[in-house]
């Protein structure tokens, strides 16, 4: 954290319009949905676009800002690094491991479409699809449309006879015969899938949260609905602990974490931090 110096930021202060372009090009092909990397990246282009190296910047950088400046530093080298290496090249610099879960200079992708996703919940959501084979999986915050045609095509590789409800404000715009995208603000889910509706949806149930900030209305709705069995899967859940921690004390043994998910790679590495929640009661 914090590992540079004030010439790596003079320099990287010198390619802040290239950067700026290459973020900007980036963002236009994930249709302006920022990963968390990204969301640090935008944050440093602030910090270094504001910086004057003629002070002592160092010592009123925060937490966050070092953070943000060191995702910065490693998203203009992997861009300033040719594609195809030499082993003896990548050898002699470096052979240390960095992770950006949610990939560095590009988001991964599904049929071509941006899926803003880690890489593990993207192994681990098609492990739960196989293993608890959802009628029915209703997703909050659709994106590009990517996830919820990821998750249909992994109900039909499972031969699951199920159906994907996908909400967002801003809805995805294709069809296909086994997602139901649904337009609309999650925090009034229940007149996005009205009770009526609800009822009527086959179980076992997979809720997927990516909207962010929906939690709380989301879980308070659906809970009750829920089966013994159903799941829900908190994304990016690290920020939400406490909304989630309280639901569940007040909501007492309704839900267990399925640590088999949560910690598959290693405690809570996934994004859905202490939150792949199984309906138990
Ligand atoms: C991180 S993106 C979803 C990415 C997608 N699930 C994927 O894996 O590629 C978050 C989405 O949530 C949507 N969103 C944010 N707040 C929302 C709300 N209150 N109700 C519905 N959708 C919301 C945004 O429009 C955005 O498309």
């Amino acid at each position: 954290m914090g590992n540079f110096s004030t010439e790596d930021i003079k320099e990287l202060k010198s390619r802040l319009p290239i950067v700026e372009e290459l973020m900007a090009k980036k963002l236009e092909l994930q249709r302006n949905i920022p990963s968390y990397t990204d969301k640090k990246i935008q944050r440093a282009i602030k910090v270094l676009e504001n910086l004057n190296t003629s002070i002592d910047f160092f010592e009123r950088l925060s937490f966050a800002d070092q953070e943000a400046l060191d995702t910065l530093i490693n998203f203009n080298f992997y861009h300033q690094n040719n594609r195809f290496q030499s082993m003896a090249k990548r050898r002699l610099t470096n052979i240390n491991t960095d992770h950006w879960p949610q990939g560095m200079l590009s988001c991964l992708s599904w049929k071509n479409l941006p899926l803003i996703k880690t890489v593990e919940d993207y192994a681990v959501i098609p492990l739960i699809i196989q293993n608890l084979r959802p009628r029915t999986i209703i997703e909050i915050g659709s994106g590009s449309g990517a996830s919820a045609l990821w998750m249909a095509d992994h109900l039909q590789i499972n031969n699951i006879n199920g159906k994907v409800y996908s909400i967002d404000i801003h809805p995805a715009s294709f069809e296909n015969k086994s997602i139901e995208f649904i337009k609309g603000d999650a925090k009034q889910i229940e007149y996005l899938i009205p009770k009526k509706m609800a009822l009527d949806l086959p179980h076992p149930w997979l809720i997927v949260d990516d909207a962010h900030q929906t939690i709380q209305s989301v879980l308070a709705y659906f809970e009750p609905l829920m089966h013994i069995g159903d799941y829900v899967y908190v994304e990016d859940s690290f920020k939400q602990q406490e909304i989630i921690g309280e639901f569940l004390m007040i909501k007492k043994n309704s839900f267990l974490v399925d640590t088999f998910y949560t910690d598959f790679f290693g405690r809570n590495s996934v994004s859905a931090k202490n939150s792949i929640l199984k309906k138990i009661k």
